[in-house]
């Protein structure tokens, strides 16, 4: 992979697993959060739901990578529909956190796993989500994730970008200013139609098989939820 996705898989390993650990913790439990979190938690799960329906409801015998697992929300959700997940995280203590969370009942269902998400030793799967996984990184990066995983993918591959918009782009301005637990993550806006524009460049990518599943936008979390279909 190209050094600019190396090294910024390597700021996110040591931003996942000390600056923003807390933080993520915290989000991604039941607990208390600040009016901001709040709407971020509400436009999460909003993600997540939009992510889980473009798979069918009934994931058995399906073999699944949750691409950027961070504390294993999804890959629970996409275990209880009886799908076999791998969760990895370049985050240590994300997968360590995700594992302790992991409920007794789905424990043979699931795998954890520290790495990088494009290492092939995972194998081959049916589907692939990166929930919010690729919001900080470059159009290119992002396009070279999915060439790569659109080699080992069976059926759909759903992701999520960060949309650039100028009224996104204000309130990330704004966001820089709040408080540490509240701040702005370094996100790096996409623009859609660019995206998918550009992947014809990719041999694995084709750009009519890119479709957009829907908009989430909840006060300062904003997503496009995207699949790609084989
Ligand atoms: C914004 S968080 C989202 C976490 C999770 N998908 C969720 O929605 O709860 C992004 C996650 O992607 C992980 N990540 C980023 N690049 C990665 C890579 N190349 N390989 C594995 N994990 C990666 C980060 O460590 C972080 O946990």
């Amino acid at each position: 992979m190209e050094v600019s996705y190396l090294q910024k898989k390597k700021v996110l390993e040591a931003y996942f697993d000390r600056t923003a650990f807390a933080a993520w913790d915290r989000l991604t439990s039941e607990l208390p959060v600040s009016w901001v979190r709040e709407r971020v938690r509400e436009g999460r799960n909003n993600t997540k739901t939009a992510m889980l329906s473009i798979l069918p409801e009934n994931l058995s015998g399906f073999r699944v990578l949750d691409a950027g697992c961070g504390t294993g929300q999804l890959a629970f959700d996409l275990a209880s529909r009886g799908a076999n997940v791998i969760g990895v995280d370049v985050s240590e203590k994300l997968i360590a956190l995700a594992s302790e969370r992991c409920p007794k009942e789905l424990v043979n269902k699931i795998s954890f796993y520290q790495g990088d998400m494009l290492d092939s030793q995972f194998g081959s799967f049916d589907f692939i989500l990166l929930m919010d996984s690729l919001i900080h990184y470059q159009q290119d990066d992002i396009l070279k994730v999915l060439n790569q995983l659109s080699g080992r993918v069976g059926k759909k591959i759903g992701f999520t970008i960060v949309p650039k918009t100028a009224t996104l782009s204000a309130k990330l301005l704004i966001g820089q200013i709040f408080p540490k637990g509240d701040k702005s993550p370094d996100v790096i806006p996409v623009n859609q139609k660019s995206l998918i524009k550009k992947s014809s460049d990719f041999p694995n990518l084709f750009s009519e098989k890119f479709q957009k599943i829907c908009s989430v936008r909840t006060g300062f979390y904003a997503a496009d939820v995207l699949e790609f279909s084989k």
